[in-house]
């Protein structure tokens, strides 16, 4: 069992917050081949996701980034989308929680995997001001596996910020050597 620790809230496990949808798709979803509109899908992952921040954080929570999503497979008109969402790690005000998405067509029973992503969301007052949230407990197997590449995704993260960083400032410096 893992659980951050810079939080002095109550902690609690993954599966207190864990989040499902389901959407019918119908046409207005979708673009002139009958297929779900990308941006659609993407507002259905960042609401079942943004459940389970809220959940857990029992706070309100804004949408910080959405890192990663792969499109594997289209959907059409009729069938019905799954998502399911769980906090990955929480850190001191924000949580990074993963997607995973299926199609089902209800008259084949069919159902399979068609996207996944990766999101990161803050918790903050009514003021919108930040505030701490409450420690993960995370029980082993997939958990921890999810745990710590959510660990990986903030270090690149944090990385790319940094590299930014210094391009700006050699921007700059380059900028007033030419003046
Ligand atoms: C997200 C937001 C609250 C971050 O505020 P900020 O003052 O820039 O915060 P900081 O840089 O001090 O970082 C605060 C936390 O957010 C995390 N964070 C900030 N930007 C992030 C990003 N782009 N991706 C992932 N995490 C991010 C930091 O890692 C930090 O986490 P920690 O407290 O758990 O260590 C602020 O940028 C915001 O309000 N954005 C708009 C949110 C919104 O409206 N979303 C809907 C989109 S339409």
């Amino acid at each position: 069992m893992k659980e951050n620790t810079t939080s002095s809230l109550p902690a609690r496990p993954v599966t207190e917050s864990q989040s499902e949808m389901t959407e019918l798709i119908l046409p207005n979803d979708t673009n002139p081949l009958g297929h779900l509109l990308g941006g659609r899908l993407m507002q259905y992952i960042d609401l079942v996701a943004a459940m389970a921040a809220y959940r857990h954080a029992r706070a309100n929570v804004v949408t910080a980034s959405m890192e990663h999503i792969d499109f594997i497979a289209p959907v059409h008109v009729g069938d019905l989308v799954i998502l399911k969402a769980s906090v990955n790690r929480a850190f001191k005000t924000s949580m990074d929680v993963g997607v995973k998405a299926w199609v089902e067509n209800a008259i084949a029973g069919s159902r399979h995997h068609i996207a996944s992503a990766y999101l990161t969301f803050v918790a903050i007052d009514a003021n919108g001001r930040r505030v701490p949230v409450p420690p993960l407990i995370v029980e082993g197997g997939e958990e921890s596996r999810r745990y710590e590449d959510a660990g990986f995704r903030r270090q690149r993260r944090e990385q790319e910020k940094e590299r930014k960083r210094q391009n700006r400032a050699a921007y700059r410096t380059a900028g007033e050597a030419a003046i």
